[in-house]
This record gives C-alpha cells, structure tokens and sequence, in this order.
C-alpha cells in the first residue's frame, strides 16, 4: 500500500508571516501523525523562510513515525542534518528565488556531490532520497551515487493543462518508477498533488509513498489538519 508522507512546511510560512509562536510546526507534526500519516516532511531552506533550525531539532526529537528533511547539498545543511539525523533525507536543488521547489535535482550532472554527500549520510545511518524528474538516466544515476529512494518530481503531471498531457505525463512516471524498481529503489512521488489527481497516480504507478504538502494545509484552513490528513490518507488507501 502506497504511503503518505505530510510536508508541513506552510505551517512554519503561516507562523513566520508574524514571527511569533502559532501556528506550531511541531503540533501540526503530532496531530498529521495522529491522523494517519506516515511521516512527516520538512524543507530546511538555506534562507528559512519556513522551517528554522529550532523546528527541525524539535521534529527530530518528537516526531513519531519518521522525519523526512529535504535539503539541498549546501554544507551548512549538510552539517545540521549529520547532528540531528532525521530518519531520512531528501536531496533537492534549491534557488532562493523559486517559491517552491521548481525542478529535479540533476544526479547525473551532481554525481559526484552527491554520492560524496550520500556516503557522509549512510555512514551516519540516515537514508537518502533524492528528488529527481522522470527521467531514466537522472533515477539511474541516483542509484548509482549510493541513494536507496528516488522521489519521482510530479509537478509536470499535476500541472498538466489536457487529460492527454496528464496521461502522457503519468507514463513517463511509470517507466521512470519501473527503472528504478529494476534497480532496487524505493519509488516515492511527490509535487503539486491534490485531492483531485491523486488517485489516478496512484492506481496507475503504485509508489511506496507520496509526499504532500500544499493541498493537505490548504484543507486544513477550511476543515483542521486532522480531517485534511485524514482524507487524503483514505484516497491514497483506496487507490493502492
Ligand atoms: N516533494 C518535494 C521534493 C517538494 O519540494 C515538495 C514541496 O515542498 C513536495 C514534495 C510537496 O509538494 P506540495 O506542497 O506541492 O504538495
């Protein structure tokens, strides 16, 4: 059964608009868990325009099911990360102009980076997942470098303006999985998934975890985060 990973990074964007204290990443970490989710996701950001150093240390500590930092290979994050050691990382290039995550990170022409950083994370025991797009030679070359996940980037698919470029986006998806299941990955998929376009992902690519975060905290205004996971948790069950 496909997974479901919460990014709960816009908790930290709504509490930093006025720098105080509310809303609190780490409860909204506790109350997705407690809701179903299977991990918790968050982006420590080289500017921290969401997620601070304070959140990540606290989520370490407290979060149940297991952490998921996403970061890109700067060395100040990569030094974080090695002392707090969350259960996982996730690799993804940054730009500080993007207002999110625009693009795969590009493994094939980062190889070496990343497998010297990848190396640094498995002898501390702390998998590597690493955001890619769907691409053969970019989840073969994550494979390669030492990572034991690829999360596939979904944004082209969850963007797609025609059900015919959905659908040829949803097959590039799945030949991308199947290589990297060929090679012994775990196949995760995430970016711009909603409550609309999931099932259909799912149902046609059964990945072992997707990762959401936009759609899940945008419910959670109108109905609370608990409700928000948990509908989102009963259409990735149904589909997988
Ligand atoms: N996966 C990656 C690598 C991301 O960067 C993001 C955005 O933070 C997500 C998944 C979640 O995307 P969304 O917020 O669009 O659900």
């Amino acid at each position: 059964m496909t997974l479901l990973g919460v990014n709960i990074d816009h908790v930290a964007t709504i509490r930093n608009t006025r720098g105080n204290r509310e809303p609190e990443p780490l409860q909204a970490a506790l109350v997705a868990e407690s809701a179903g989710a299977d991990s918790i996701v968050c982006h420590l950001r080289e500017d921290r325009r969401h997620i601070t150093d304070r959140d990540v240390r606290m989520l370490t500590g407290m979060v149940q099911t297991s952490l998921q930092l996403e970061m890109a290979l700067s060395p100040d994050i990569i030094k974080i990360a090695l002392e707090v050691r969350p259960a996982e990382v996730m690799i993804v290039p940054e730009r500080r102009q993007e207002l999110t995550t625009e693009r795969g990170f590009d493994a094939a022409r980062e190889f070496d980076a990343l497998k010297g950083a990848v190396q640094k994370f498995r002898e501390a025991g702390i998998g590597v997942s690493v955001f890619v797009s769907a691409e053969m030679a970019q989840v073969e070359a994550a494979h390669k470098a030492g990572a034991e996940t690829v999360e596939l980037h979904t944004g082209p698919y969850s963007h797609a303006k025609t059900t015919a470029e959905a659908e040829a986006e949803l097959d590039r998806l799945e030949t991308a999985a199947h290589r990297g299941w060929e090679l012994g990955l775990e196949v995760h998929a995430g970016h711009g998934l909603n409550y609309h376009n999931i099932e259909r992902l799912v149902r046609q690519i059964p990945v072992e975890k997707v990762n959401i975060g936009h759609a899940i905290i945008s419910r959670a205004v109108f109905s609370g985060l608990e409700n928000a996971v948990r509908d989102m948790k009963a259409l990735v069950a149904s589909a997988s």
